[in-house]
């Protein structure tokens, strides 16, 4: 794997991202009970637009959305294994399901139409500052009036730089992920050490807010696994 190329873990062994979620290791059941959850609370249950970019193979979000179902899906993402795992998972789906092999930013800045719910899990921190920002506007432009960003995502302290966020990350990566074989292990600590820019939550607040998305929550916290809602109106119910 090269450093320039963030999502070749992904396009190369899926298995071992779908390794680490089988084990729990990011908190997976847990983060999307709550997107479960949160979805439930929307008031066109049966009727909106969902975006998933960086969707990988839906795998968690699929069973979520079996119980709110959207009438139209869209799952982006980079890597054809994924994409090719995803066309299962989602298939028991009632709505109706569009998945596109391609870049994430370019998908959301070229959007030709409104999405009700644009969700990402864990696919962000590849992004770097100024991309990040770019995404948020492109969001901001192409959610509907009552519309949710949902983002799930590692996020860094207030005042912690890169490095020490990694150095914990990594710590814990290695004191906790014990079931993974050492060589898979280190080429995910490879990875992470190579290719994650997380952000601070006050810095994704603010570029959130810049793209007209003003209402924030934090819905869950495990650890440095975030999950957050940004809408142009206030989050009442949420
Ligand atoms: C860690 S996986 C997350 C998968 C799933 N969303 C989840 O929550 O478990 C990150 C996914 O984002 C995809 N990805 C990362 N950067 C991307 C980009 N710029 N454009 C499209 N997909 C991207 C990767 O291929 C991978 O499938």
């Amino acid at each position: 794997m090269t450093p320039a190329e963030p999502t070749a873990i992904f396009t190369r062994s899926w298995s071992l991202y779908d390794l680490l979620t089988e084990y729990n290791y990011m908190f997976h059941r847990e983060i999307y009970k709550g997107i479960e959850n949160l979805l439930k609370l929307r008031v066109d249950p049966g009727h909106y637009h969902l975006l998933d970019l960086g969707c990988g193979n839906a795998r968690y979000l699929a069973p979520c959305l079996k119980h709110v179902a959207p009438a139209i899906y869209e799952g982006v993402d980079l890597s054809e294994a994924a994409l090719a795992e995803a066309r299962g998972y989602l298939g028991e789906l009632s709505a109706q399901v569009t998945l596109t092999r391609g870049d994430l930013l370019e998908a959301i800045e070229s959007a030709g139409k409104t999405w009700d719910v644009i969700f990402t899990g864990f696919a962000i921190h590849h992004l770097m500052s100024d991309e990040k920002a770019r995404f948020f506007r492109a969001a901001g432009r192409c959610l509907s009036e009552k519309g949710w960003l949902i983002l799930v995502d590692v996020v860094r302290e207030e005042n912690q730089d890169r490095d020490s966020y990694l150095d914990g990350y990594l710590k814990f990566m290695r004191e906790t992920w014990t079931k993974v074989p050492q060589h898979q292990l280190e080429e995910a600590c490879t990875h992470v050490r190579d290719h994650d820019y997380p952000e601070c939550l006050s810095t994704l607040r603010g570029m959130a807010a810049e793209a007209g998305l003003h209402s924030s929550r934090l819905i869950s916290r495990y650890a440095q696994h975030h999950t957050l809602v940004f809408s142009r109106s206030t989050l009442e119910k949420v």
